[in-house]
């Protein structure tokens, strides 16, 4: 087997340090972190080496990539500004250049967006632009969706590095907030089994464009039932109708200290409106796309219940 020296652009933050962990786990391959600060990070015994990168200066990262002989990029950089967006694509312009790069995972990690979700959630534009940048180059690309992560409803009893966040239900006080009539189906993966999916993926010789992984598709409402089996109570559920998501004033819940509040971004509101709008126009499902799931069936995701069970149940632990 192939081993290869792998970075991943932003493995510091939620969704790429889960990666980064399961890329470690899986033994194969030298990974190295992209950062914009050097540093190291220690996972079990191993030390990954984070390096420094301007994602500003595109000779500089081409000169990363050659002297680490970096043969893939994951990115995982978070995109909700113009200059995260910016950042990726310099990152893919150095990369395309630097001759020695073959292979390039975007950002992604959501749903399959198109310019017709651009009308109405307007960051989707930075995806769409990663993505036209990578077919104008020589590198293969695969573009990863999965919907919506279980990792905010597993913590923090189900292991991840994502910050907790709260989004349609709240555990601690058995309440939801459910976007339109929740009745359209939503995806959803946990990271710890995207990360498993993208080691596999480092394996294929050839990308498709699109690789959906899915561990279940289901509807908000039937997510909120499963709450109320699995804790054994009734939950107190509101409804933000489609007029509300439209006027970005979906529902925030209550959040736990650490997580993102609005404070930190300015402009949560009006985003969480738009993953409203996403479920009510099914766009959340990525399941009606055809999944990759059976191409790799050693791979078994952690389906919802599951994950709720684990961290919510009343077995061991609890
Ligand atoms: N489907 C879902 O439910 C879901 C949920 C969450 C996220 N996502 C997606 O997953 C991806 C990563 O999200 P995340 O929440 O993991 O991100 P994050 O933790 O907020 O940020 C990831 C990393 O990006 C780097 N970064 C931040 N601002 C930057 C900038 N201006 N220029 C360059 N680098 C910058 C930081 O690394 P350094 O400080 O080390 O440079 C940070 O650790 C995004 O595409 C996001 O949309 C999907």
């Amino acid at each position: 087997m192939t081993s290869f020296t792998v970075a991943v652009a932003g493995g510091t933050g939620g969704i790429g340090r889960n990666i980064v962990n399961g890329l470690v786990q899986q033994g194969k391959h030298e990974i190295l972190i992209l950062s914009r600060k050097s540093s190291t990070l220690e996972i079990g015994s191993t030390s990954i080496r984070t390096i420094a990168t301007d994602y500003s200066n595109i000779d500089g990262m081409k000169t990363i990539l050659k002297a680490n002989n970096i043969t893939i990029i994951i990115s995982a950089l978070i995109l909700a500004s113009p200059e995260g967006s910016q950042a990726q694509l310099n990152l893919i312009s150095a990369a395309a250049q630097s001759g020695i790069v073959k292979k390039f995972l975007p950002s992604e990690y959501g749903i399959h967006y198109t310019e017709e979700i651009v009308s109405f959630h307007p960051a989707a534009r930075y995806w769409l632009d990663a993505a036209d940048a990578l077919r104008k180059s020589n590198m293969q690309f695969t573009r990863v969706i999965f919907g919506w992560t279980l990792d905010h409803y597993g913590l923090p009893r189900v292991h991840s590095y994502m910050k907790p966040f709260k989004y349609v239900l709240d555990f601690d006080n058995r309440k939801a907030a459910i976007p339109g009539d929740g009745e359209q189906p939503v995806s959803f993966l946990h990271t710890a089994d995207l990360a498993r999916y993208i080691g596999a993926l480092l394996e294929e010789d050839d990308w498709p464009e699109l690789s959906a992984f899915v561990a279940d598709t289901l509807s908000w409402k039937e997510f909120v039932g499963i709450a109320e089996k699995v804790t054994g109570a009734k939950w107190e559920v509101k409804y933000d109708s489609v007029t509300t998501l439209e006027k970005g004033e979906a529902t925030i819940l209550p959040q736990l200290e650490g997580a993102p509040t609005e404070a930190d971004y300015p402009g949560m509101r009006a985003m969480i409106s738009e993953f409203g709008l996403m479920a009510v126009r099914g766009v959340l499902d990525v399941s009606r796309l055809g999944v990759r799931n059976e191409e790799f069936p050693q791979i078994k995701p952690m389906g919802v219940e599951e994950v709720v069970e684990k961290a919510w149940g009343k077995g061991p632990g609890a």
